[in-house]
């Protein structure tokens, strides 16, 4: 009988770079299936920053963590190879939440059917959680209004990116903050963003100033870091503040300190922050929402893919030393 890999999480992060030691690598016969079931061979597989919080002790977050034994959680892309169940065909391209895993036996809950002519890479890129986080932060959080000004952090990640684009879509003016020189040129030459700023090289104050000569009207927050106290002294009245990510505090010992709020007073500033697992249930919505503008090709996206399911165990640093370049995946 054939085999496959699953990777299990067998110990929580313990401040060094994400690694081998903190799971098992187990090789299984491939199962078969019952009533009702089907068989998915998953073919990619999404990296996301958010998998760090999932492997740490707290019990307090918006979603539960991965028990240590569990097979580690992540969403994928895969076609079904065997169905017992009426709504799946065998060939079907599929995806939901399906863990490190070559193949998973699933009852269909949480699975869904992809569209004929839509790939993997955009799958995981666009219409799932990076698409849909940024429709649901910018224009349900955010309401955006044509000629704002808004400043996206993490500008040319998969979120961020979408976001900026969105939003130039609708007539703002778009400004984007990056960790290098490559990633700033590329959301402006190729994403059309008006403007970029990096925060490692730049004079985030003077660059600011020079890039936003309105103000911020509003503020999609996905990494915090030094920059966070520069925007929030630079939003207008009314503004609103979108608070979708901190990653430059995912790995910090000590979260870093806040703005002092009585701007929120002087400004009447909203600030909210979301997490996309309370808005399953709207993702009907957020496709209506975002597929018109994919499809007039006004998203653009890139991906950076690692090859076979093993290379998730290291490929998750990528996002916390900035080399991940567009949606990270895992092809197996
Ligand atoms: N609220 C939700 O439901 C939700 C859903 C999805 C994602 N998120 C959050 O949204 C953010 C973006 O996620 P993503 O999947 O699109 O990841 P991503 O932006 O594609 O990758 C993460 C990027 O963060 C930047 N970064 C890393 N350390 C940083 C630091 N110390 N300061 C500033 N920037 C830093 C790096 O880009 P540079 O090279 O530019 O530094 C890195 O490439 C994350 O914080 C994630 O947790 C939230």
């Amino acid at each position: 009988m054939s085999q496959y890999t699953e990777i299990l999480l067998t110990q929580r992060p313990d401040g060094n770079p994400i690694g081998p030691h903190m799971f098992e690598v187990k090789h299984k016969p491939v199962p078969t299936i019952g009533p009702g079931q089907i068989l998915i061979k998953q073919t990619h597989m999404s990296l996301d920053p958010a998998m760090l919080g999932w492997m740490m002790p707290d019990t307090n977050s918006y979603i539960p963590r991965v028990e240590l034994g569990e097979v580690m959680r992540s969403s994928g892309f895969g076609q079904v190879v065997e169905s017992n169940h009426p709504d799946f065909a065998k060939g079907d391209n599929v995806m939901g939440m399906m863990g490190w895993t070559e193949y998973l036996v699933s009852t269909g809950q949480g699975i869904n059917k992809v569209q004929a002519g839509v790939t993997a890479e955009m799958a995981l890129a666009v219409f799932a959680l990076p698409g849909l986080t940024a429709t649901q932060g910018l224009f349900n959080i955010g309401k955006p209004k044509v000629g704002e000004t808004i400043v996206v952090t993490g500008a040319a990640g998969s979120v961020g990116s979408i976001v900026g684009q969105l939003a130039k879509a609708d007539g703002l003016r778009v400004i984007g903050v990056v960790g290098s020189e490559e990633k700033a040129d590329w959301i402006v030459s190729e994403l059309g963003f008006d403007g970029a700023i990096n925060y490692k090289t730049d004079d985030l104050e003077s660059k600011l100033e020079e890039l936003t000569p309105d103000g911020v009207d509003l503020f999609f927050e996905n990494t915090g870091g030094p920059i966070q106290h520069h925007i929030f002294h630079r939003m207008n009245t009314h503004g609103r503040i979108i608070v979708c990510g901190m990653i430059a505090d995912y790995t910090a010992e000590e979260p870093a300190p806040g703005p002092n709020w009585i701007n929120l007073i002087k400004k009447r500033i909203t600030v909210q922050g979301f997490a996309m697992p309370d808005h399953f249930g709207d993702v009907p919505n957020l496709l209506a929402k975002l597929t018109p503008y994919v499809m007039q090709g006004k998203v653009k996206y890139r991906t950076h893919t690692l090859q076979g399911l093993e290379s998730a165990m290291t490929g998750l640093n990528l996002f916390f030393t900035g080399e991940n370049k567009g949606k990270l995946l895992v092809e197996l």
